[in-house]
């Protein structure tokens, strides 16, 4: 009997989920004689039974189409809201999964994906992940697929601000994505040839960016590029929301965990300002003009470039060959050019952050680049 793959791509879309799924649709059709089906909506297409087959045509011609075929969603198999009411719809999950007889569910994701897979696994069903972000913070892989494609798209448009910031003497600050890691950050900062680059890793002193910038300006260079991860924070405001999140994560009663995360949610809505705050305080501190950039989701549109399509493609072929031996409860993994298997006990959970000591920290700072420390 042919194995039945049933495939979703859950959490943020991102350059190379069509070429995950091509990959992993292709060779399992192709070349291990199996069947395939995708699931819209990550988690929610499963709990509905939103069910497509998956056949040769529906896989041809999307190796260079952005975002995901089979749409995305942020929801939780066990928290699921619905009608405005949340829902554990873990055992719909696993009654879905076994009326489509499939013998292995394929999910595309992220940090979180990795963590409700987990899940699905513990309540006895055959899982097997992909790794997919543009953060490139999942833990245990050298590299997700949809990293390469913001990375070029962020340092393109720190090039293109390089044309605003010389020619009226400005500082361009400009904030890049990556949720709680600086990967794309420091990245595309150091591929673009940032002044500054600020990092979550790194909570910063304003008053240092400052010095950076007015250094430069004694030295004739009276504009600068500040390249600003999302999740940056100044040292002070670093403690305090370190502070409430040790407090949230040791709650005792539920009544400490409301307290907490209340504490959490006024700090994390005060954070979203962050940048153009930075901006205001910079151009206040250094005399020069500010302007402030956010890229946001064009750091997650378009075309995937051709170390995602590759990237995704041989993972998806792996994947495929996994399945066919039956390795399932894992990751799948990029080491160098290889692809390997990670328990997704060893994965759930974890952030992959940029260590202090990163050979590419190295190179900023030999290139003369404050990380505001
Ligand atoms: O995880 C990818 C990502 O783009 C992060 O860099 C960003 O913080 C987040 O998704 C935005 O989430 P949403 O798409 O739900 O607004």
């Amino acid at each position: 009997m042919a194995k039945q793959i049933g495939i979703l791509t859950a959490g943020g879309d991102s350059p190379g989920l069509n070429a995950a799924i091509r990959g992993v649709g292709k060779a399992a059709i192709r070349h291990f004689g199996m069947k395939v089906s995708g699931f819209r909506a990550g988690f929610r297409g499963l709990a509905e039974n939103r069910i497509q087959q998956l056949d040769g045509s529906a896989l041809s011609g999307i190796l260079t189409i952005g975002g995901t075929i089979l749409g995305t969603s942020r929801d939780k198999p066990h928290k699921m809201n619905i009608g405005g009411k949340t829902h554990d719809m873990t055992d719909a999950i696993v009654e879905n999964y076994h009326a489509n007889h499939l013998d292995v569910l394929v999910c595309l994701g992220g940090g979180g994906t990795q963590k409700n897979a987990l899940r699905l696994k513990q309540k006895g069903l055959n899982i097997i992940t992909l790794p997919k972000t543009i953060d490139n913070d999942v833990a245990l892989t050298d590299i997700t697929f949809g990293f390469d494609t913001a990375l070029g798209i962020a340092t393109e448009s720190i090039d293109r601000l390089h044309s605003t910031a010389h020619s009226h003497h400005r500082i361009i600050v400009v904030e890049i994505m990556g949720h709680r890691a600086g990967w794309l950050a420091l990245g595309s900062g150091i591929a673009g040839g940032a002044d500054v680059i600020l990092l979550p890793e790194l909570p910063y002193d304003v008053n240092s960016v400052a010095a950076a910038i007015r250094n430069r300006v004694r030295n004739g260079k009276k504009f600068s590029i500040v390249a600003v991860a999302e999740g940056a924070m100044p040292k002070d405001f670093a403690e305090r929301h370190a502070a409430a999140q040790k407090l949230k994560d040791n709650a005792g009663t539920k009544e400490e965990k409301k307290r907490a995360k209340k504490e959490l949610d006024k700090l994390e809505q005060q954070h979203r300002n962050h940048t153009m705050e930075l901006g205001m305080h910079l151009e206040e501190l250094t005399g020069l003009e500010a302007r402030v950039t956010i890229l946001g989701y064009l750091q997650r549109g378009g075309i995937p470039s051709a170390a995602d399509r590759l990237l995704a493609t041989r993972l998806g072929s792996a994947c495929a060959s996994f399945i066919d031996q039956e390795v399932y409860g894992v990751m799948v993994a990029a080491r160098g050019d290889k692809a390997e298997v990670v328990p997704l006990e060893e994965v759930a959970g974890k952030r992959r952050l940029v260590p202090l000591n990163h050979p590419w920290i190295e190179a900023a700072r030999h290139v003369d680049t404050s990380l505001g420390d």
